[in-house]
């Protein structure tokens, strides 16, 4: 499809209202918006990438690695996905925030040497105005500080006033999916949760105001391990919209936790542990999100085939699998309960993920073995961690840390938290 003219200004649409709120509908809104504009419709490939060097799909790019590259042939001109991703490099804010999630859906538009940047911001200013009907006056976006054409593409295609395009570094706007490998500018959406608050100045760091929903790749480089960009042979775009946070957005809930995608979760282990949600205070309820995330994320890495060790993402699978289960006992949950937070989360995705329902039993005989090995881990190591603690000053010694981990298989991550929450 043509770019549009850049002489007209994109008709702003009028906002009957959306009637797309469900999770389920906002993925099939996405995809049949762009496999309506020639993008072949790819399924989600596995958690488990097979590009060796990365070790798990962090983005709906990453199976597009070796495209952007020129190293494999593209497999149509435009694509658009629906990607299972999971991140860890910032677990501890998980539940904790409203936004961060280890398992997340990344939904896409891909160009692999097709259409570009005015095309696509303006495809992604359609499709958010138009399909989800967000009000105008509710975004913001971001361009990167020397892109020029960008701002250029927003304030004049698009008819964004100037005062809400915000230009901002590298580390906002400058996408890459690892410290080599293709790479280039970006552009970002936001949602403003309080336009009435003004515009001067815009601080887009501002979580409680702003949600950073759609970010538009400009995937233009190739960054070696030096660090010089080297331009590819194609221009391409990578884009990924966070479902949980448009599911936020369009239900308007509080945070990602309370959307339909995780709530039936967060309900799931409140009803083992026997509480009300809404009724909890904060630690009970990062206990719930906390749980209600690392669930889905467990599940679908066994159904991809990760199974649970001291290596690699066999490490990160185990490690997911154990936080579960401590915060599991933290908000009262004594028996073993991962096996039908499994079921609940198989239940709940298996209709996006048939591979959920095919891998039902094998996901269930990994979770009954790794809850019934860590619980006895778990036991011994916490008695050795309460007598340390009880101690007046509280202190542990990386030496008692390494011990617990090492001759009792009790996690530094965990002694590391529990001593937090001791304040030590
Ligand atoms: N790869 C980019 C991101 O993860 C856009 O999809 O944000």
């Amino acid at each position: 499809m043509a770019p549009a003219s850049s002489s007209s200004t994109v008709p702003q649409p009028g906002r009957s209202g959306t009637s797309i709120r469900r999770g389920t509908e906002i993925r099939e809104a996405f995809l049949t918006f762009y496999a309506e504009r020639g993008h072949a419709r790819l399924p989600s490939a596995s958690l488990v990438p097979e590009d060796p060097t990365v070790l798990l799909t962090i983005a709906g790019m990453v199976p597009f690695k070796p495209v952007f590259l020129g190293q494999a042939e593209r497999p149509a001109a435009r694509a658009t996905s629906s990607q299972k991703c999971i991140r860890t490099n910032d677990i501890e804010n998980v539940g904790r925030t409203t936004r961060h999630h280890t398992f997340f859906e990344m939904l896409g538009n891909f160009s692999f040497g097709d259409y570009f940047k005015e095309q696509a911001i303006v495809w992604a200013w359609q499709l958010s105005t138009q399909v989800f009907a967000l009000d105008p006056d509710h975004l913001v976006v971001s361009v990167f500080r020397e892109d020029d054409e960008s701002f250029r593409i927003w304030r004049d295609v698009v008819g964004v006033a100037p005062r809400r395009i915000v230009r901002l570094g590298e580390d906002d706007n400058f996408w890459a999916s690892g410290p080599t490998g293709p790479c280039g500018p970006c552009s970002e959406l936001y949602y403003d949760f309080r336009p009435g608050d003004g515009d001067e100045p815009l601080n887009l760091e501002d979580e409680d105001r702003f949600i950073e929903f759609y970010n538009l790749v400009f995937m233009q480089y190739n960054r070696d391990a030096k660090g010089t960009l080297t331009p590819l042979a194609n221009r391409n775009i990578d884009t990924g919209m966070g479902l949980e946070r448009m599911a936020r957005i369009l239900q308007k809930v509080p945070n990602n936790y309370e959307t339909d995608l995780l709530l039936p979760l967060i309900e799931a282990a409140a009803a083992l542990a026997g509480v009300d949600y809404r009724h909890q205070d904060e630690s009970v309820r990062t206990s719930l999100k906390v749980i209600a995330d690392h669930s889905r994320a467990i599940t679908h890495l066994i159904a991809d085939g990760v199974t649970a060790s001291n290596l690699g993402r066999g490490y990160i699978l185990r490690r997911l699998l154990r936080r579960v289960i401590r915060h599991g006992r933290q908000i009262g949950i004594e028996d073993p309960f991962l096996p039908v937070m499994g079921d609940a989360a198989i239940h709940l995705m298996a209709e996006a993920y048939p591979i959920l329902r095919d891998r039902q039993e094998e996901i269930r005989s990994e979770l009954v073995r790794e809850e019934a090995r860590f619980l006895e881990t778990l036991e011994r190591g916490e008695k050795l961690l309460a007598q340390i603690l009880a101690a007046e000053p509280a202190c542990i010694s990386g030496e008692q840390a390494f011990e617990l981990y090492d001759t009792y298989g009790f996690p530094l991550e965990l002694t590391e938290e529990i001593a937090e929450e001791h304040g030590v």
